[in-house]
């Protein structure tokens, strides 16, 4: 997820800016992304669209059935749609409709709201990424959301500090849709718990007072959409990924050697595993690589939603994924080492150079 931070000068946003760039016939160079990151997708991926309904409602044979797609796309490459999910409909149409709000403000009032230092919270644009040195066509406003009893209404109060009075509405809308994305990230931990073989509620009490990163993207359209991207290649670094696409496609996935896209599907909601997740199942689920083309005439929106364990919680597999089932944590047969959440966003967060200068990134 990740984009840097370091100096976030107004000169610097107001130069990469893409809403301004827009008018212009031809993008700066540091958007041009290297024509192999850029390869054209090739159809779309299969992924599976599992109606939860059934699943929400213990209905045993939807279980199951459910599991088994979830276990046969997790290990392929990481990605499927869930419908019937229980979100809130009018949320859901809201949530990405309050998208244009945001970014249609002038610039001004959009660099006000913009990130401080070392926060990962605000509005962002023309950021590079741990991945790639190159520019994104997109600006962001992300926002953090703690499942604990304590951080309740964060969301609304967060949207009002940033962008003031006016805002109000929207902060509550985001504050409803992050509460429905916890209560989906559960039920999503559970199933792809029950997808491995586990204890579904080892799974949920895995997640249960865990955090979320929810980021609204607004890709404006580009005259040069071929030469550059939205979200350049990358993998999640968190546990898994709760996305809502708007009708525009332009999600791609890196398996079996090509991109595909995937295809939207009218109020679903996409699920992705990362890295995290892929620790936690020893191996057994893949964090792909995905990334977002641009449009010519079209603008995108999207919204994603980064769940993630509790920072002090180690990421170690349950005993029944570890050779032997022995849960002493030390079956040789494990992929990667313990760590905890805050350890990784660490790494993923600092790069060292050779001349001694620490570049801070932001997931
Ligand atoms: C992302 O993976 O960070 C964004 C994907 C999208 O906008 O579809
Ligand atoms: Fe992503």
């Amino acid at each position: 997820l990740g984009n840097f931070v370091v100096d976030d000068t107004v000169a610097r946003m107001r130069l990469y800016n893409p809403s301004i760039l827009i008018k212009q016939p031809k993008i700066p160079l540091a958007f041009a992304w290297p024509a192999d990151d850029r390869r054209a997708a090739v159809g779309n991926l299969d992924v599976p669209v599992i109606d939860l309904s059934g699943f929400r409602h213990r209905d045993e044979a939807a279980e199951r059935r459910a599991a088994e797609h979830v276990r046969a796309a997790c290990r392929e490459h990481g990605f499927f749609q869930v419908i019937n999910h229980g979100v809130d409909a009018e949320i859901y149409v809201a949530a990405i409709n309050a998208i244009n709000g945001l970014f249609d403000l002038p610039f001004d009032k959009k660099v006000e709201a913009g990130q401080r230092k070392g926060r990962m919270e605000g509005y962002a644009v023309g950021h590079s990424d741990r991945f790639s040195e190159k520019l994104p066509w997109k600006e962001t406003f992300t926002f953090v959301h703690g499942f604990k009893e304590d951080e309740a209404g964060a969301v609304e109060r967060y949207f009002q500090s940033a962008l003031g009075p006016d805002f109000q509405q929207t902060g509550r809308i985001y504050q409803s849709y992050c509460e429905e994305m916890k209560e989906l990230s559960l039920v999503i931990a559970e199933l792809l718990g029950m997808s491995l073989a586990g204890d579904r509620r080892w799974y949920r009490e895995f997640f249960e007072d865990g955090k979320a990163v929810a980021r609204c993207n607004y890709y404006p359209p580009c005259k040069e959409a071929e030469l550059t991207l939205g979200t350049g290649p990358h993998a999640d670094p968190n546990a898994f990924t709760i996305l809502q696409q708007d009708e525009v496609s332009g999600l791609d996935v890196f398996t079996g050697g090509r991109w595909s896209s995937v295809r939207p599907v009218s109020g679903a909601l996409i699920i992705n595993v990362g890295d995290t997740f892929e620790a936690l199942s020893n191996g057994e689920y893949k964090s792909c690589l995905h990334r977002a083309v641009v449009n010519p005439d079209k603008e995108r929106r999207s919204i994603a939603y980064f769940v993630s364990p509790r920072h002090d919680k180690v990421v170690r597999p349950p005993p029944e994924l570890l050779a032997g089932g022995d849960g002493d944590g030390n079956g040789d047969r494990r992929k990667y080492p313990d760590f905890t959440w805050l350890q990784l966003l660490e790494f993923t967060q600092t790069r060292h150079r050779a001349d001694g200068e620490t570049l801070r990134f932001f997931v």
